[in-house]
């Protein structure tokens, strides 16, 4: 293990997000425009092999958690060849995905078979009207199987992400603690953020107090849970529910001193914020057929780059970043 992941605040990255693709099934609002966006050729992409040669790598240097996301991780065709091979790198402790369910139900026996061992399924309404309206397509139904299906395989919690909008979804917060009183999952309410595309606008902000003064206003008993320094999620439980609720604050109360993660997208590139618009291949270098000790000098001069927190969420709204569906949250 070398020190190629720690950056100069001190923070190890010990959480890798891969995106495996930039496409997707649904076309929902807070990721990308209705038109779609641009998608990188497929000869772009990173393959396979480069996609386990580079995890490997970072495995190697310190990483003991993959995150794969996309777009759509599950529309890959190679997802189980993917799961397998990075599941079985020695020093990983888990393969997690993040999802929408659209066609998760029948593939994740065999996903599960694989060694994919933590899952986030995201889930914005209840209301399968609203779920066309906010995604674009039909699907309301096959999440719901979906979120059933991984309870039924036995992922606990399994964890649904709620991204929360004003004027959209915003009435339904409590309906949606409403099921984690009968089923083991994490409900996780998330501040609605900004990307190229997504028509961001504060006022469809729900600050987390406001979220929080809701939850508690129906619900008493609501407990925090401590949480991990390095967790996105500021977790609660509440009396007599089998399932917890959390809340990502990413706009109002930043996590970013706790940082531990890094993101390689599906084009190869390398990010190490979220937010910070500063990427650099690895993909190119890799195909010129450098040695894995020139690509561990690339990586730790990336994360050697990483900044102390986000700008500020007026300041991340005007600078120009990627739409999120390339970048995989
Ligand atoms: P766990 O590993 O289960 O804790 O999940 P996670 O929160 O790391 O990943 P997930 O893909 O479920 O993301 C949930 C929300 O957190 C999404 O809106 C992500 O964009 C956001 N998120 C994940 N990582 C970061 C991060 O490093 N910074 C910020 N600001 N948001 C993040
Ligand atoms: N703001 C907050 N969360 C978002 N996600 C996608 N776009 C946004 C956004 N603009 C969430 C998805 C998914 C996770 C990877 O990021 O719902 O659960
Ligand atoms: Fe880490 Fe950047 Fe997210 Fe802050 S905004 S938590 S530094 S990835």
């Amino acid at each position: 293990v070398s020190d190629i992941l720690t950056d100069s605040f001190g923070r190890l990255h010990t959480y890798l997000r891969i995106s495996l693709t930039e496409r997707c099934n649904l076309r929902c609002m807070y990721c990308m425009p209705a038109e779609g966006v641009d998608l990188t050729p497929n000869p772009q992409l990173l393959s396979l092999n480069e996609i386990v040669r580079l995890a490997n790598l970072f495995v190697s240097s310190g990483v003991t958690k993959i995150r794969l996301t996309g777009g759509e991780p599950t529309i890959r065709r190679d997802i189980e060849e993917i799961c397998l091979q990075l599941s079985n790198l020695s020093g990983l402790k888990t393969l997690a995905m993040t999802t929408n369910g659209i066609v998760l139900a029948n593939k994740l026996p065999r996903l599960r078979e694989c060694g994919l061992s933590l899952l986030n399924i995201s889930l914005d309404t209840l209301v399968p009207a609203k779920f066309e309206f906010m995604t674009r397509r039909k699907g309301h139904e096959r999440v719901m199987k979906s979120i059933d299906a991984a309870i039924q395989l036995g992922y606990n919690p399994v964890k649904v992400n709620c991204v929360v909008m004003r004027g959209f979804n915003d009435d339904e917060i409590c309906d949606f603690v409403e099921l984690t009183r009968e089923r083991p999952i994490n409900v996780r309410f998330i501040e609605f953020m900004p990307f190229d595309g997504n028509v961001w606008n504060v006022k469809k902000l729900v600050p987390y107090s406001e979220m929080l003064d809701i939850v508690g206003k129906k619900f008493t008993g609501l407990q925090r849970i401590q949480d991990h320094p390095t967790e996105t999620a500021k977790n609660f439980r509440i009396d007599g529910h089998q399932g917890t609720v959390s809340f990502i604050t990413s706009m109002t109360e930043h996590f970013c001193a706790g940082c531990n993660r890094l993101r390689l997208l599906a084009d190869g590139n390398f990010k190490v914020c979220l937010f910070g618009p500063s990427e650099v291949s690895l993909k190119d270098p890799l195909r010129s057929g450098v040695d894995d000790n020139e690509l561990k000098e690339i990586i730790g001069a990336a994360v050697k780059r990483k900044k102390a927190a986000h700008a500020g969420m007026l300041d991340i709204a005007k600078t120009p970043n990627r739409p999120m569906i390339h970048i995989g949250g």
